[in-house]
């Protein structure tokens, strides 16, 4: 794909956004965890939904959402590992939630469910796990706001980096360049130069940013 390089080394991809996980932060303290990261320079609040079926995992769901909108001035991305997703819907954009990303591999009917996200005024995406390529989600590419590429196997935080992703980042990217692509799992000061250079915009990142005292730090480091 040709990128194009301004002057002032912005290219024309499109801006940069930090996207922390709160999977990673002290859930006793919800108002203050998202007032810190916000303050230390989050675009988005990343919410990782697990339904103890997609994955092996339990987190949160609609009425966690809905206290953490009551804080929140930036985006909240909710990323759904649940097998019937489909079914949510509407609780989670009730709740508040921004950005609502659904599974190819769950049991969702694709266009349906994000034409339901987008009805709802909510921006929509796909995510692909790490042995899923890029195929089931090519026919939408052009019309959902996000694609999440997951670079571990979803349901816990801390994981290792999977680079193997990194390919269908750049599929995706020549084919949708001004597209949302975010990239989940294991992201770091290291990790990150390689998601951004295969064509990811949006950075997730959970225990490298709520590990650090000054969680500035870590988020500064995935901007350089
Ligand atoms: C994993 C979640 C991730 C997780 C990332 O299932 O989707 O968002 O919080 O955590 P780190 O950044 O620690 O790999
Ligand atoms: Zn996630």
């Amino acid at each position: 794909m040709l990128k194009l390089v301004f002057p002032n080394g912005e290219t024309d991809m499109p801006s940069l956004k930090i996207a922390p996980s709160l999977l990673s932060c002290d859930f006793a303290n919800i108002e203050s965890e998202i007032k810190r990261v916000e303050a230390a320079g989050a675009d988005l609040l990343h919410v990782d939904v697990m339904d103890g079926h997609f994955v092996p995992n339990l987190t949160i769901g609609p009425p966690v959402v809905a206290f953490m909108k009551k804080h929140a001035t930036k985006p909240l991305d909710c990323h759904l590992m649940m097998t019937e997703p489909h079914k949510y819907i509407d609780a989670f954009a009730d709740a508040g939630a921004d950005y609502i990303t659904i599974h190819v591999e769950s049991e969702a009917p694709l266009g349906e469910t994000l034409a339901a996200i987008k009805a709802r005024g909510v921006k929509s995406g796909l995510v692909i796990n790490p042995g899923t390529d890029l195929e089931p989600a090519k026919p939408f590419l052009k019309d959902i706001d996000m694609l999440l590429v997951m670079s571990v196997w979803p349901g816990f935080g801390g994981q290792k980096f999977i680079p193997e992703v990194l390919e269908k980042i750049r599929e995706a990217r020549a084919i949708a360049p001004d597209l949302d692509i975010e990239i989940d799992g294991g992201m770091n000061a290291e990790t990150v130069k390689l998601a951004r250079e295969a064509g990811a915009n949006v950075i997730v990142a959970g225990s490298f940013v709520f590990k650090e005292a000054d969680l500035a730090e870590p988020i500064a480091k995935l901007r350089a």
